[in-house]
């Protein structure tokens, strides 16, 4: 189980995206938050910027989707040449659709579920999913604390997803930190998502490395 890092560039100037790319280059991915102040409380960038960042680097995109109608989008992410694209179970009207299209257009499909929403009802979407984001945070902003309530919830997705071949990468996202990124590594994350803890470090990509380690310990 590889430990990957993806920065959110939430927390990055969103005047100098490209810089915020530039300065992780030991990253796996670049994680973009897509916010529609509809399905959580804050507006961010679309498909427009995706683009022009898919232009100016190339360490993958990983976009979350935190949009009221994801099955209408997440298919053009996909087929911008977005690396993957997560779409909420919470805000998806018809995921399984979506998510086989997501495929179809040659990127990985995530789902991802708010703290409050159980992944056992989900269980049979694994098929279908390349990745699970258990959000950490209830979603829409950056620099929260992290909810330790969501820990066993980790760890039962890593049960479910062992028990149906372990293919599916786990995803975490929100307060990830020096403090918290071992407790998550501990409960069966591998793909870990920081926004602050990388962007807020006087050094991101040095911050990137700190975190692996402490998540490969
Ligand atoms: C929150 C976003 C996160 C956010 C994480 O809704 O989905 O990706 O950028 O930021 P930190 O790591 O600062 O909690
Ligand atoms: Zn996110």
């Amino acid at each position: 189980m590889a430990v990957q890092i993806s920065p959110s560039i939430l927390s990055a100037d969103f005047a100098r995206l490209a810089e915020a790319a530039a300065a992780i280059p030991n990253a796996d991915w670049l994680h973009v938050d897509v916010m529609d102040n509809h399905f959580v409380p804050n507006l961010t960038i679309g498909l427009p910027v995706v683009e022009s960042l898919l232009k100016a680097t190339s360490t993958p995109l990983d976009c979350h989707l935190m949009i009221e109608d994801p099955d209408r989008w997440a298919p053009a992410y996909a087929e911008a040449g977005v690396g993957s694209v997560t779409v909420h179970a919470e805000a998806a009207k018809a995921p399984i659709r979506t998510l086989r299209q997501i495929r179809a257009a040659g990127a990985r499909a995530g789902l991802a579920l708010n703290p409050a929403t159980p992944v056992e009802p989900y269980e049979d979407l694994l098929g279908e999913i390349d990745m699970l984001l258990v959000m950490t945070v209830d979603p829409g902003f950056g620099g929260q604390k992290f909810l330790d309530v969501v820990l066993p919830k980790i760890s039962r997705a890593r049960t479910l997803i062992d028990k149906h071949g372990g293919q599916v990468w786990l995803q975490v996202d929100g307060g990830v930190s020096e403090q918290t990124i071992e407790r998550c590594a501990e409960a069966g994350a591998d793909v870990f998502v920081a926004g602050n803890a990388v962007y807020g470090a006087d050094d991101p990509a040095r911050a990137v490395d700190g975190l692996r380690a402490l998540a490969e310990k």
